[in-house]
């Protein structure tokens, strides 16, 4: 078999076999085939796309190109969850304790944050003490015995994908569809899941600006997931705003426990999004009977202040201050705060969500390159959401900034958060949370 036949094979629009497609990703990890033919592979693959056969087999070819993690010894059907997206994205500190409470296991491995959007993992490292490293054996132990761990991913999970990843990134080709699909669905197989619950984004700041391609992204997933035998959903959901009030890690860690408080009005979105979710867990995870059953179920957890006593558990477990859970005020703090006032009155008409994650992460809450350090207390809060009116002067968010950040740098990010409030004199009607679900039965659209 020859690199250069499989690239003309697939310019020239014929369906590659699983066996041509392993010989590629296997021959590019192993350094046979060289960066120039798997760019060229990847631009024929661009104009050409790929069948549900091919997308599955590029899918298992770089599920099984590293380490994979074996959850056999954990009870039960293992859902995991991925989101698309990520600026503002609490609902894996949400999700993790609230679904596991439910009776559905979460042995979950998540990732720390790169540029505008957040990581899990960072998020949890603002628990004093938590660890976010565990052993196979510490890891599947802690999930029998309290349903729930949340952990680091390990350095050599699906080695193709990164080295691809990379390649499409510098050539113009991240934006393939069955392409975008098999990286995520890798991802997830390698990490052993069962079943997977997919948050897609669809909107201004998502990899999907449409809801029809959002549509097409999320059916290609759940098509790859029906071929490699892991039941998969997804939920399409908005990202005309950030999906919570806070971006940044502690930040972020406060608000879920706000939302684990069960309190009436904390975050409703979040909320919103979370109970949807959480909800097709528990429906892959046997868990529930019904859609409606399962929202009330998880509900039910919140407002009991069982979700929240899980989430202490969880923080003991790994070596966290459980108390946390209680008194927030444990969480790392900014020492300075300072509100960002409207340049104008008006309507929130959008709050562009990249825009932020840039700017918290220029007060320190975000990596602009891999190895850079993070300040985990720093970051931005919403104080308006789509559809509220504001005054003139009036506070639409407050910067959380070390004392040690220059005053220029505050006035600059303090600009760029006011920039990304789109204020209209019209009325602004609040964007819909869930756009469409994606079964295997096919799309029902809600929005
Ligand atoms: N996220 C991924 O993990 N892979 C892609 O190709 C695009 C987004
Ligand atoms: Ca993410």
């Amino acid at each position: 078999m020859r690199a250069v036949d499989l690239i003309q094979a697939k310019r020239d629009g014929r369906e590659l076999t699983e066996a041509e497609i392993r010989f590629l990703v296997e021959g590019y990890v192993a350094g046979a085939v060289p960066d120039y033919q798997m760019s060229a592979w990847a631009m024929a693959v661009y104009f050409r796309g790929m069948t549900a056969a091919e997308t599955a087999a590029l899918t298992l070819a770089m599920a099984r190109s590293g380490d994979t993690v074996d959850l056999s010894e954990v009870r039960g059907t293992k859902v995991d969850k991925h989101s698309t997206g990520g600026v503002g994205d609490t609902t894996t500190l949400v999700l993790a304790p609230l679904v596991a409470c439910a009776g559905v296991p979460v042995a979950k491995m998540s990732g720390r944050g790169l540029g505008h959007t957040g990581g899990t993992i960072d998020k949890l490292e603002a628990i004093p003490g938590f660890r976010v490293e565990l052993a196979q054996e510490t890891f599947v132990e802690q999930v029998n015995r309290i349903g729930v761990a949340v952990i680091s991913q390990s350095g050599n999970i699906t080695p193709a994908d990164k080295l691809l990843y990379g390649l499409r990134d510098v050539t113009a080709t991240v934006e393939s569809i069955p392409l975008i699909a098999s990286s995520i669905m890798s991802k997830k197989i390698a990490a052993g899941a069962d079943a997977i619950v997919l948050d897609v984004k669809t909107g201004d700041g998502a990899f999907m600006k449409t809801l029809d391609d959002s549509i097409r992204l999320a059916e290609a997933m759940v098509a790859i997931g029906e071929e490699v035998g892991r039941r998969t959903v997804a939920v399409i959901s908005g990202m005309d705003q950030p999906l919570g009030n806070a971006i940044g890690n502690a930040l972020e860690v406060r608000e879920a426990i706000a939302v684990l408080r069960g309190e009436p009005g904390v975050s409703p979105d979040l909320v919103e999004v979370c109970l949807s979710l959480g909800a097709h867990m528990l429906l892959l995870g046997g868990a529930a009977s019904s859609y409606d059953a399962a929202k009330e179920t998880l509900a039910a957890k919140l407002s009991s202040g069982e979700a929240l006593r899980k989430f202490a558990e969880l923080a003991a477990a790994q070596g966290g201050d459980p108390t946390v859970a209680d008194d927030p005020g444990r969480l790392p703090t900014a020492e300075r705060v300072v509100p960002v006032l409207a340049p104008r009155a008006g309507y929130v008409g959008a709050i562009r969500a990249e825009a932020l994650g840039t700017a918290a992460m220029q007060l320190g809450a975000g990596r602009a390159t891999k190895e850079a350090s993070i300040d985990l207390s720093v970051g931005i809060r919403l104080r308006k959401r789509i559809g509220d009116r504001v005054e003139a002067g009036e506070p639409i968010a407050e910067l959380h900034a070390s004392a040690a950040t220059a005053d220029e740098t505050l006035v600059a990010v303090a600009r760029r958060t006011a920039e990304a409030f789109a204020l209209q004199d019209e009325r602004a009607e609040k964007p819909p949370l869930v756009y469409a679900v994606v079964t295997p039965e096919g799309v029902a659209r809600l929005a």
